[in-house]
């Protein structure tokens, strides 16, 4: 017997196409295995802004109390989520922001502060001397413009520092692939890359590696997740030289979520902490990470448990009513 869903919470995801999503998938899942009472549905624009406002007309139609949107590009997907607010339904902002301050809260990390921390980081590792490139987010979205601004601020107070190229992305690989041995050939003594994802942080390795300069020119990303594909990893093997950690968010999306569901006082801007993952921390990041990964499966493993245990109770009781009928 299944409880009938109390609320229902539709998702619309900018893409779910990648590692960082589907982790930020996978925190939501675990969140929500707390309340059954919810009814939970996501929608994968595939990075098409179009789709993403017709999906969220879907929603509306179908019927939601509350969407959780990570917004395609900001410009495009902003009117409609302003319609859903206007509409009384509450909206919390994961991750991607919209141009509005419409919106019933926002969770994920402060980009301007990740793109600060990568200008004073980079110029700390290149000795307050040498010429950049920086790899953008794809533009309109919030991440690579808030990214960029922070980015160039920090760099600002760094004269010997020079950002001397710009290479616009669709935040995959493929893209730098294709766009950066053009600008690298034009600044052959370029001495870093700042990347806005560890994805594209890859790709600018391969590019440099396929130019002969992977031994001189040094690497950062944003991201720093965990797994053999993440960020952490590319650290730890050397492949780029720091990540600035920026988290999914996913079970803050949901617990703040439910908080503005059950009428419990929430805050409205609900800002993830970001950090610089470099050689001097990468094993103990990477440590914490397994361990909380192994925890979730336990978690997981256990939540199952009770799953079975509960759908043998009750055949049991349908035993048993079945015998006292007789
Ligand atoms: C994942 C991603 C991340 C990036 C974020 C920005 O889809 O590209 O790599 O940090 O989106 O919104």
């Amino acid at each position: 017997q299944k409880a009938t869903p109390t609320y229902r919470i539709g998702f619309s995801q900018c893409t779910n196409g990648d590692a960082w999503r589907q982790a930020m998938l996978a925190g939501m899942n675990k969140e929500l295995s707390f309340y059954p009472e919810v009814s939970f549905r996501m929608k994968d624009a595939k990075y098409n802004s179009a789709l993403q406002e017709q999906q969220i007309k879907e929603f509306l139609k179908e019927g939601i109390d509350l969407l959780i949107v990570s917004a395609n590009e900001t410009e495009p997907v902003t009117p409609i989520i302003e319609e859903v607010y206007n509409r009384g339904i509450p909206v919390v902002i994961l991750d991607r922001r919209t141009t509005s301050k419409l919106y019933t809260a926002y969770v994920g990390g402060n980009n301007e502060e990740v793109g600060l921390m990568a200008g004073n980081y980079v110029a700390n590792l290149l000795g307050q001397r040498g010429k950049v490139l920086e790899v953008l987010g794809a533009p309109g979205t919030s991440p690579a413009v808030d990214r960029h601004r922070g980015f160039t601020k920090a760099l600002a107070t760094h004269p010997g520092v020079q950002l001397v190229g710009e290479v616009n992305s669709n935040w995959e690989r493929p893209s730098v692939l294709a766009r950066l041995p053009a600008v690298l050939r034009q600044h052959p003594d370029a001495d870093l890359i700042f990347a806005h994802n560890d994805r594209l942080a890859l790709g600018a390795y391969q590019v440099c590696k396929q130019l002969g300069l992977s031994q001189r020119v040094k690497i950062v990303g944003v991201d720093g997740l965990p797994g053999i594909h993440g960020g952490i990893q590319l650290v730890q093997d050397g492949v780029i030289n720091a990540t600035l950690l920026y988290s999914p968010g996913g079970e803050e999306a949901i617990r703040t979520a439910m908080r503005i569901l059950r009428k419990q006082p929430y805050d409205k801007e609900n800002t993830l902490g970001t950090l610089v993952i470099d050689s001097t921390n990468v094993l103990i990041m990477k440590l914490q990470t397994e361990k909380l990964t192994s925890q979730q499966q336990d978690i997981q493993r256990q939540q199952q448990l009770l799953r079975q245990q509960r759908d043998t109770y009750a055949s049991q009781q349908t035993v048993l009513y079945v015998l006292a009928a007789a």
